[in-house]
Formats: structure tokens, sequence, C-alpha cells
């Protein structure tokens, strides 16, 4: 089934979900080995545009199209044309002029990357959406639900995730509610008040306000940072309150099943949302997540690639 771009989890059909997971557990068996690189992708361009701060994505994104042998061009909108007033669309349009097969967009708004592929002609690159202000991050929901099958095996109907934490301004936990959702997860979210987004639960989640509740049958625990770049006005009263009320220790989480995998996306801060006994404990998948990204950024670097083939061969 074809791809032109990748901006929601809700492009997706299950079957096509499926296609990525599998070919994300060939590519994580290739990453494994001694030589990583295929040159399937030989000739073909990817650029890399972020307009917000990233490690993970931005590096799992190089190393992707690297080891599918496309050539990879980074651009950060502090070192670009943009910092001299040009327009995010008219930077697109510059770089999309140089025919690169796949633009990867990271922006702190929400629906750049959507507006952008709207506004790219017909033959032009396909965009991924590496994230858009409180909007989405579909990849990331993708490595997680790698991460979850790998732990809990294919048929993950029926396992609850609880998310806790700074749901409001997240665009991991929209993308992961609605990538779970597909997949027949029981999601919960757990967090201050003003933290949860009015009539989430329409979403298809379940609301608790007080971590110990929530812990209860809980197979996936996933702690969120506080987005402070997106938070314009206090939600909580301190910090330390704050972790005191939300931060994951080994004490809350072994009130989750037994068997229960910690989570989380990254950047981690120690000492609010998660602290040290639980960041490093045997419990955690969070290295797991990023090995995943790489693996599931090449499966969907190529979906792109082939889709794009057959609609212009
Ligand atoms: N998870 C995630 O998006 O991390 P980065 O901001 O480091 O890319």
């Amino acid at each position: 089934m074809s791809l032109k771009h990748l901006l929601s989890i809700n492009d997706l059909s299950n079957k096509q979900i499926d296609e990525l997971l599998e070919s994300c557990r060939s590519f994580k068996e290739l990453l494994g080995s001694l030589n990583k690189k295929v040159p399937t992708l030989r000739g073909s361009s990817i650029v890399n545009l972020f307009f917000e701060n990233s490690t993970r994505t931005r590096t799992s994104f190089e190393y992707a199209g690297k080891r599918l042998s496309a050539d990879v061009i980074n651009v950060s909108a502090s070192s670009s044309s943009v910092s001299k007033g040009e327009s995010v669309m008219d930077t697109v349009r510059t770089l999309d002029a140089m025919k690169p097969d796949i633009i990867v967009i990271r922006h702190s708004s929400s629906g750049v990357p959507a507006f952008v592929a709207s506004q790219l002609p017909e033959n032009g690159a396909s965009i991924i959406n590496a994230g858009d202000g409180t909007h989405e991050h579909p990849t990331q929901a993708l490595l997680d639900l790698m991460t979850i099958t790998e732990q809990w095996g294919e048929n993950i109907k029926g396992a609850t995730v609880l998310i806790i934490g700074d749901i409001s301004h997240s665009r991991v936990a929209r993308s992961n509610i609605l990538l779970l959702n597909k997949r027949g997860v029981n999601v919960r979210v757990c967090g201050p008040k003003t933290m949860i987004p009015c009539e989430i639960e329409k979403m298809g989640c379940k609301v608790y306000h007080h971590l110990e509740d929530a812990l209860k049958g809980v197979d996936i625990v996933m702690p969120l940072r506080i987005q402070s770049e997106r938070i314009n006005d206090a939600c909580f009263p301190s910090l330390r309150e704050y972790s005191t009320l939300w931060g994951m220790n080994l004490k809350r989480y072994k009130m989750a099943n037994k068997g229960a995998i910690l989570m989380h996306p990254g950047p981690m801060i120690r000492g609010v949302e998660i602290m040290p006994d639980l960041a490093d404990s045997e419990y955690a998948k969070v290295l797991d997540q990023v090995t995943n990204g790489v693996a599931l950024r090449m499966s969907l670097i190529l979906k792109l690639a082939h889709s794009k083939q057959s609609l212009f061969n």
C-alpha cells in the first residue's frame, strides 16, 4: 500500500503498521550484524530540516538514511537563511528544488509538516513529521510500538499502557494514544489536572489523577518530560511538588503488573518525572527505544521511497 507522506498516525492503516514493524524487525537484525549498511537507496537523498533541537530523532533519521546508502543532508534553522528572515515555506521550496526524495521536518508549531506537504508539487519530496508543536510525533509512537511488541509479542491487544505527566503539551502522548488505540491497547493517562487536556477521553483513553490508582493493572509505564519549551504559565506550584506527586520511582513502579516495562521517549529529566533508581533499572527499555528508532526510521524511509517509485514509474 502506497504512502506519500507521514504526517500523523492517522495516515497509517493497521496493515501499513504491520508492514513497517515487519521490515523494522529485519533492519534491527541488520543493525546487530557487522555490516550495517545495505545499498537499497543508493542515489536517493534525504534532507533533515530541524527548526527545533533534537538528539534522538535527528541522529536516528541520519543513521537510517545512511544505513540505506541514501545521501543525507542536515539543515538546522539556526544555521540556515531562516535566521535572515526566510519563511518556512520558501525554505522548504528551496530545498525541494534540489530534488530530495524525502524531507524530514521538526517544527515548534503544530501543523507545519502538513501545511508544507499540502503546498509542494505532486512530484515533490515526501514529508515526514519528526515532531510538530503539541500535535504529533508519529515515528516516536511507531518505535514505541515496536519496543512494546518486542516485550509483549505482536498481539498486544488488551495490554494496558499508562502515560504519566504533561499530556497537554506532548506530541508523543497524542501519537501514542492514536496508535495504541488502533492496536486495541488500553490507554490510561495520569497527571496534574492542569496538564490533562479537556475531553481527552474522547481520544479513547481513561484519565486518572492519582498515580498509585493509575498504576494498578498496568503493563507499560511511560512517564513524560514536562515540555517546558511549550508552556507559558505555571501548571504546578514547584518542581519539587511535581516530582513528589508524579515522579516515577522503583517503589511506585512495583505497583504496576509483574513484568511491566518502563519506557520514556527521552530526553529524561532525572529527579523530576523519573528517578535514577528506575531509569537505570533492568525494567527500563529507554535505550531499546533508541535502537528501535533507527530500524523503524529505515523501514519508513524505504516505504516512502518505494511508494514514490511506484507513483512515478
Ligand atoms: N524523543 C525525541 O523526540 O527526542 P529528541 O527530541 O532528542 O529527538
